[in-house]
């Protein structure tokens, strides 16, 4: 079974003797990243809490929202990375998962997730053409966005897709 991360072959593990490992430089630049995340979260967050105006809020909240899955996403990255190098797994690591355990279920539902999504790309297209011109040019950044998230989620479901093959 291929590991889900396979980290220490993919870098060198050992300490060079002019200091920390590739690994090593690698998690402290993820956890110095993780404190500009969480700094501009709050920085986020604060400002949502003086806004009445409902545009204005809703925008600002999709942001908190985006920067909010990037801390999760960020914090996963380091928890993993961390575990990497002291071989242990630590609570939220992405590795040392038991993916032929759940494989049987989700590889039968990857394809129709990414059909659901291609078809999802292809209707926001549609609807981003058609919206050009309304609120400002709002509702086709909108859209716009949720094609990108789709995109995304094709890549994130491909992945999951290669994954399963190799377990
Ligand atoms: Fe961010
Ligand atoms: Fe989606």
């Amino acid at each position: 079974m291929e590991e889900f991360a396979d980290i220490n072959a993919i870098f060198d593990m050992t300490r060079s003797p002019e200091g920390p490992s590739p690994v090593e430089r690698l998690l402290n630049e993820f956890e110095a990243h993780e404190s500009k995340e969480e700094k501009a979260l709050e920085f986020y967050r604060k400002t949502l809490e003086q806004l009445p105006d409902p545009l204005t809020r809703f925008l600002m909240q999709l942001i908190v929202s985006d920067e909010e899955k990037h801390r999760a996403v960020i914090h996963a990255m380091v928890a993993t990375l961390k575990g990497s190098l002291t071989w242990t797994k630590p609570a939220g690591s992405l590795e040392g998962g038991d993916w032929a355990s759940m494989n049987g279920r989700l590889r039968g539902v990857t394809d129709e997730f990414i059909r659901l999504e291609k078809d999802g790309i292809r209707e926001y297209r549609t609807l981003a053409k058609e919206s050009t011109g309304y609120y400002h040019g709002l509702f086709k950044i909108l859209l716009d966005s949720m094609i990108r998230d789709s995109e995304k989620h094709v890549e994130l479901l491909e992945f999951l897709k290669g994954n399963l093959k190799a377990a």
